[in-house]
């Protein structure tokens, strides 16, 4: 720990307009949502063979299915013949290893997206099966974690997908066992805002006190709308403090984000003798997920654009399987606790983007503490 990241001096945000304008927003599909890695889902959601689920990013529709051998594949969700939906719900199984459109009855291989037969009386000599099958899109599964990207040239890299200080948790974070893990509970919801509020609202915890009472309770530091203890100009004197307050962390005697801090006896015993562990530790991937690893559990928050002010949060409990066979684990704790959060920043999302339009303004302000937003701005400013 040597350097504070806090801003010399305030710095303007992005163009107020790059939150609704439909330029814009199209232009950040075309550059970032079809170029970059993003994030789907664990793959124990797909748990049996023929299981499927479907994403919506902002126009696009994908498809991830578990064929009869349990391999996974991703296409994109269209027929060829006109372009139907196939899949029509958010999670599903097959009957059979063949996909059949809900509208003329094509059918493909679930296996390799192949087309096997059309409805029609007769097959036409210049019409080749062989060049109608589903599009795929390309996929990487990552610790049990799939990522997908619309982008068929790109080339996955764990180093390009995580941020920087994430990045340097991924040695560990693999040695978690993530793929192991299950999918205990989804919650969703859909934001009135854009994508990017999301991510602002991530980053900072100026709003801390104020908008999250429990949690500001839970981890003393965030009570001081700080995250890091090198974001108080007077860091290297505090650091003999040994107080949650100014070291982050949990309060004295807690274990977990839950709504008692309690693990329910279910600490994880690689995590508890790392001496850096403070009782959570985040990964972020830009555009599309953040993770929280906590002793009992982790937490993966998945962030699409629907439209230019419309976002969908989709937040997945993982647990380890004995957690999730302990009868006596009350998981509404974790989940309740998490949920509440993710509630009070949807309400601060919504109030942020209903301020955004006005005609006077250009562009708000960053000050010291919001140095990741900075970074967010950076980054996206690289891609578009
Ligand atoms: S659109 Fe799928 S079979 Fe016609
Ligand atoms: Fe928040």
């Amino acid at each position: 720990m040597t350097n504070s990241y806090i801003l010399k001096k305030s710095v303007k945000s992005l163009p107020l307009n790059w939150y609704y304008d439909l330029k814009h927003y199209e232009k950040e599909i075309d550059k970032v949502w079809k170029n970059e890695w993003f994030y789907a889902c664990h793959i124990n959601n797909l748990d049996e063979p023929l299981s499927y689920l479907t994403l919506q990013v902002s126009s696009f529709n994908v498809l991830i299915l578990k064929d009869k051998e349990g391999s996974i594949t991703a296409y994109l969700n269209t027929c060829r013949h006109r372009g139907s939906i196939l899949c029509k719900e958010q999670k599903g199984k097959l009957k059979s290893n063949l996909l059949v459109c809900p509208y003329h009855q094509w059918s493909y291989n679930a296996s390799d997206g192949g087309l096997v037969k059309t409805s029609s009386i007769i097959t036409p000599k210049n019409f080749k099966k062989s060049n109608l099958g589903l599009i795929k899109v390309k996929m990487k599964i990552w610790n049990g974690l799939i990522f997908l990207n619309f982008n068929n040239k790109s080339k996955w890299s764990l180093k390009k997908t995580f941020v920087d200080y994430a990045y340097e948790y991924a040695p560990e974070f693999e040695k978690l066992e993530v793929d192991d893990y299950k999918v205990g509970y989804v919650w969703k919801k859909t934001i009135n805002c854009n994508w990017k509020i999301f991510w602002e609202n991530y980053s900072e915890c100026l709003h801390c006190p104020n908008l999250h009472p429990e949690l500001s309770d839970l981890v003393p530091i965030y009570s001081r709308r700080m995250v890091d203890i090198t974001d108080d100009p007077q860091w290297k004197k505090l650091i003999k403090n040994p107080h949650p307050k100014f070291q982050g962390g949990l309060r004295e005697g807690s274990e977990t984000w839950s709504t008692d801090g309690s693990a329910q006896g279910h600490k994880n015993k690689y995590l508890e003798d790392q001496k850096d562990f403070q009782g959570y530790v985040y990964m972020t991937t830009w555009p599309s997920m953040f993770l929280a690893v906590f002793t009992d559990h982790i937490r993966l928050v998945r962030v699409l654009p629907l439209s230019s002010e419309t976002t969908e949060i989709t937040s997945e409990w993982l647990f380890k399987k004995e957690t999730i066979k302990d009868k006596k684990y009350d998981m509404k704790k974790v989940v309740d606790f998490a949920v509440t959060v993710m509630e009070q920043d949807g309400e601060a999302c919504e109030l942020n983007q209903k301020g955004l339009h006005n005609p006077s303004i250009k562009s708000g302000i960053l000050m010291p503490e919001e140095y990741e937003i900075k970074n967010f701005h950076d980054w996206l400013k690289r891609k578009i």
